[in-house]
């Protein structure tokens, strides 16, 4: 899927980013940099060396695949596939970016919605980037460090996605094309709220949304938010697996989210409650 995707991306090594072609397992900028391309698939495009921050370890990866693999949140990925193919109505608009895209699976239903559309999953974790790499036909995964410049070209993107992850409010505006929407997709106050205390798991930040448009504002400008709520019934094995798969499984400890899950019924009522905000980028972009 490189193939189709190489146009979008550009070099890392150059500055204001040369770009790329593909010269069989590898791809190349005019200058000489070569970036091998993975056998599972991806290409790292971080600029050198090790990342400092490595991202999803592989049992993360893992569980976040099995949790996804199990339609827990095609609600919410349904959701954002339909604000995508609303906001992205233009036939000649871009590719799609998932900025931190995990396994790719958000994406993934993304393109489903969008015909034709190629997209990249960026992400700094190996393990990710190695399921993100099969997530669809039409997809290509990248490594990069979102911190940084990101490997794609200037106004390449009709529509970047962030949803659970770090943001680059100014790297986003520069890839997205005139007209070009962001969707960023962040935990409501009550997200997961029944799992929250009872299993220790790292709490939300209330002054999200307020953090979010301070971060956001000096690149675009809000269009609008709508919030996507639903209550799930999950057994035990699915619990573990969303713990596992996010920030809290640094801070759980196997035996407390035994003894925990002991006090829950099974299944657990748990409310999924994600706030979907579109932005396009403002005047005052990069
Ligand atoms: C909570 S996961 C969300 C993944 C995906 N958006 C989803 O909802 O399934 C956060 C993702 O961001 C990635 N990540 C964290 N820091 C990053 C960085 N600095 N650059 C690129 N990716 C990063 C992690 O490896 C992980 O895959
Ligand atoms: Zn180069």
């Amino acid at each position: 899927m490189l193939d189709r995707a190489v146009g979008y991306l550009r070099c890392p090594q150059c500055a204001k980013g040369g770009s790329l072609a593909r010269v069989g397992g590898t791809l190349r900028c005019a200058n000489g940099h070569r970036f091998d391309i993975a056998r599972s698939g991806y290409v790292n495009l971080l600029p050198a060396g090790p990342p400092k921050n490595p991202g999803d370890t592989p049992a993360m990866v893992a569980a976040r695949r099995d949790f996804l693999a199990a339609g827990h949140f095609a609600g919410l990925a349904g959701a954002l596939a339909e604000i995508a193919a609303t906001e992205l109505t233009s036939p000649a608009a871009g590719c799609v970016v998932d900025s931190g895209a995990g396994t790719g699976y958000y994406l993934a239903t993304l393109l489903d919605r969008l015909p034709g559309r190629v997209g990249l999953a960026l992400d700094v974790s190996k393990s990710a980037l190695r399921v993100a790499a099969r997530a669809h036909p039409r997809a290509a995964a990248v490594g990069c460090d979102v911190w940084r410049q990101l490997p794609v070209a200037d106004r390449a993107a009709g529509l970047a996605l962030s949803l659970f992850a770090p943001r680059n409010a100014a790297e986003l505006a520069r890839i997205l094309r005139p007209g070009g929407r962001l969707l960023v997709g962040t935990p409501a106050a009550d997200h997961l709220v029944e799992l929250i205390g009872p299993l220790g798991m790292v709490t939300v930040d209330e002054t999200k949304e307020t953090r979010l448009a301070g971060q956001l504002s000096p690149c675009f400008d809000l269009d609008a938010a709508t919030e996507y709520r639903t209550e799930l019934h999950l057994d035990h094995p699915a619990v573990s697996a969303l713990v596992a798969m996010g920030p809290s499984s640094w801070h759980v400890e196997p035996g407390s989210l035994a003894a925990g899950l002991e006090r829950l019924g099974d299944p657990v009522p748990v409310t999924v409650a994600v706030r979907i905000a579109s932005y396009r980028p403002g005047p005052r972009r990069p």
